[in-house]
């Protein structure tokens, strides 16, 4: 004769066994094994048996618990595999799948990668300064006096604490010298603001690719052997490039660059790509005074100084009529390049 609990166990088991859904699983759950489940509640019972039964039993009680436990378990989990091979069947996999679009990188990106490329190969190393800068960096070290029109608040972004958008890259020529002594030769490549009529050729944002580089005896031949195979490289062989003497406060001599290429569908016309020229000793000064040593001695370093327009560059190379294609972000433009 089996003992009460095994007969509870067996009977158990077999409901188990047919339950339908998980539902009829719980409740058989709480019948046998909830707080006043018929199994549980022989653990009151077994205050009333005698002292010798009191280990037998509690070991069975112990099994039969496991037992039952371990039965819902495995049944619970069956629910549950049903449950998810049942919603894999609705999906249907010979359907085709969502594409990946893949993305490309924006032409200007593009021009400036190309444009950093050729500049590394020519030894150039990669500064940085940031986009929100001081009149200082901005001007005043540039030899560019308070009353220059580039200051002009029609011309330039200032921020409310008296910081502005730089007007262009070569505040970087100062951070670069600041923080290393010569010789120097750096590139630096980003983002100028300036509050120009927005039309086909001019934005409120534009890039840059800035250069410097400071040694002993550069001189004007440097800089335009330097410039003219940059633009070759960039235009192919058949570039031409002119300097054209102009004004920049940070310069002396000051030059224009400008580029004519076969290559180009705009090929007979002469078009202004940079200015360039040899830093002024009023910049050397004024790092003198920042570094508060030297270093820059004008009298023992010169340098060569050129800022390119990318947008310009990108506009000439790839044949873009409007600068403002740049920014519109429409993916009929953009995927031409991709
Ligand atoms: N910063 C000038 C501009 O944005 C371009 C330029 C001219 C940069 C002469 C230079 C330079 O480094 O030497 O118009």
């Amino acid at each position: 004769m089996p003992h009460p609990l095994e007969q509870l166990r067996d009977e158990a088991l077999r409901q188990i066994e047919s339950a339908t859904d998980e539902q009829a699983l719980e409740t058989t759950r709480v019948k046998y094994l909830g707080r006043s489940g018929s199994i549980s509640s022989w653990g009151e019972k077994m205050k009333a048996l005698a002292k010798e039964e009191k280990p037998v039993v509690g070991k069975l009680l112990n099994e039969v618990r496991n037992a039952v436990t371990a039965a819902i378990e495995t049944r619970n989990a069956q629910f549950h595999l049903q449950r998810e091979s049942g919603a894999l069947a609705k999906i249907d996999i010979s359907l085709p799948g969502t594409p990946h679009e893949i993305g490309s990188l924006h032409p200007l990106h593009q021009m400036h990668e190309r444009g950093i490329q050729i500049f590394r190969r020519m030894g150039f190393a990669l500064a940085e300064g940031p986009d929100v800068e001081t009149e200082w960096y901005c001007f005043d070290a540039l030899n560019t006096p308070p009353d220059h029109p580039a200051r002009n608040e029609q011309d330039t972004f200032y921020l409310s604490d008296g910081r502005l958008l730089r007007t262009h890259t070569s505040t970087v020529q100062i951070r670069a010298m600041e923080s290393a002594p010569p010789p120097l030769r750096v590139i630096a490549s980003g983002a100028a603001y300036r509050r120009d009529e927005v039309d086909a050729t001019h934005s409120a944002q534009f890039h840059q690719i800035e250069g410097l580089y400071v040694d002993e005896n550069v001189s004007v031949a440097d800089l335009k052997g330097e410039l003219e195979f940059f633009m070759r490289e960039l235009f192919g062989p058949g570039t031409d490039v002119q300097f054209r003497p102009h004004y920049f406060p940070f310069t002396e001599p000051s030059l224009e660059v400008y580029v004519r290429s076969k290559a180009l569908k705009r090929g007979k016309q002469w078009i202004e790509v940079a200015g360039c020229g040899m830093v002024h000793p009023a910049v050397f000064e004024a790092v003198i005074k920042a570094r508060d040593d030297k270093a820059y001695d004008p009298e023992k370093w010169s340098g060569y100084a050129f800022g390119l327009g990318m947008d310009r560059l990108a506009m000439i190379l790839f044949d873009i009529p409007d600068i403002r294609l740049f920014a519109q972000n429409d993916l009929r433009f953009l995927r031409q390049f991709a």
